[in-house]
């Protein structure tokens, strides 16, 4: 047996004025996109912010359904709509911000495991990292630098044959 320990960075920022100006901006967008989420049914919204290689900054929030499952999640409203508008333009990084009509979001919120996978096709796809930057409403802000972190051993298209 072999052990393989996987490590990885992960940047803690204790407010939105630590952060680069760039991830300012583009966290900035999350915070405005998460006020339109439409989610009357877990009343959690959140806002993504997608930044492109073009320099445009393309957004998304989630969208609930009565049918439970065939809601989406902000980032991959985001990250599919800036793949339909802008095809083949590589992806930067993508902020995520999230609150909540019944408590305080007071931890940094992190993409679902389904997100992470679609997150993750495009990076494989572009060869190059993208990075991930979270907030809630208070606390700390966390970035990492590519999705593969908080994915490892993720499935991928070589797996098909
Ligand atoms: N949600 C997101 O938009 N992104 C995530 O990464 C996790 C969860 C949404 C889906 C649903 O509308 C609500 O938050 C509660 O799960």
């Amino acid at each position: 047996m072999k052990l393989r320990r996987v490590v990885f960075d992960l940047l803690v920022y204790d407010s939105m004025d630590e952060l680069d100006q760039g991830d300012q901006i583009l966290m900035h967008e999350a915070v405005k996109a998460r006020k339109n989420a439409y989610s009357p049914y877990s009343k959690f919204n959140v806002g993504a912010a997608v930044l492109l290689d073009n320099d445009e900054i393309v957004i998304g929030n989630n969208q609930e359904n009565a049918s439970y499952p065939s809601g989406l999640c902000a980032e991959r409203v985001a990250i599919f709509y800036a793949s339909a508008k802008f095809p083949g333009i590589g992806i930067k990084a993508i902020a995520i911000s999230a609150t909540s009509k019944n408590f305080v979001v007071n931890k940094p919120a992190a993409p679902c495991g389904n997100c992470r996978q679609s997150i993750s096709e495009y990076e494989i796809k572009q060869l190059r990292p993208i990075s991930i930057i979270m907030s809630g409403e208070t606390g700390e802000i966390l970035k990492c630098n590519s999705v593969s972190d908080i994915l490892p051993l993720a499935f991928n298209s070589t797996f098909l044959g």
